[in-house]
C-alpha cells in the first residue's frame, strides 16, 4: 500500500519559514521520519512539494492512480482554493488535511478551509506531528 504526502507552497522553507510558527525542521526531515514511519505502518511513504497550484491538482490526480489516499498540507491554498478542493472530490480516495499550526489560533482568515468539508479528516497545530497522526490515522483507515 502506498500513501502520498503532499506539501503545498512555501513549505519547502521549513526549517528557516517562521519557525516561532511552523518549528525547526526541514521538510527533508519531516519527510525522512515520515517515510521511517510508513515503514513502521507497513506503508510505502512518498513525498512532494509543489508551490503551483495546478502542479498540486496533477499530483492529486496522478495519486488516484497508485495511492490509497493522500496526507495533503495545501499551505496558503486551504483558505482560497476551489479548484483544489475540486481535485480531492474528484479522485475519490482518502485525503487527510494536515497543518502544523494551529490554523484556528491564528488570523481570520486561516479559520476557513475550503478543502475540509471533502477530506476524510482533518489534523492542526501539531507542529510535525500533525503529519504523523494524520499518515497514522490514514494508514488504519485504509487498512480496515
Ligand atoms: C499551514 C497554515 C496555512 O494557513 C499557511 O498558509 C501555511 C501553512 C500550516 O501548515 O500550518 O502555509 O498550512
Amino acid at each position: 500500500m502506498k500513501i502520498l504526502v503532499l506539501h503545498g507552497p512555501n513549505l519547502n522553507l521549513l526549517g528557516s519559514r517562521e519557525p516561532e510558527i511552523y518549528g525547526a525542521m526541514t521538510l527533508d526531515d519531516i519527510n525522512e521520519r515520515l517515510i521511517a514511519l510508513g515503514k513502521e505502518l507497513g506503508v510505502e511513504v512518498v513525498c512532494r512539494q509543489s508551490n503551483h497550484e495546478g502542479a498540486l491538482i496533477d499530483a492529486l490526480h496522478d495519486a488516484r492512480t497508485w495511492a490509497g489516499g493522500v496526507v495533503f498540507n495545501p499551505g496558503g491554498y486551504t483558505h482560497t482554493s476551489v479548484a483544489l478542493r475540486d481535485a480531492i472530490s474528484a479522485i475519490g480516495i482518502p485525503v487527510i488535511e494536515a497543518h502544523l499550526s494551529n490554523v484556528y489560533a491564528r488570523e481570520e482568515f486561516r479559520h476557513t478551509s475550503l478543502i475540509s468539508a471533502v477530506c476524510k479528516g482533518k489534523v492542526t497545530g501539531f507542529g510535525w506531528r500533525s503529519y504523523v497522526l494524520g499518515l497514522r490515522g490514514l494508514a488504519d483507515i485504509i487498512k480496515t
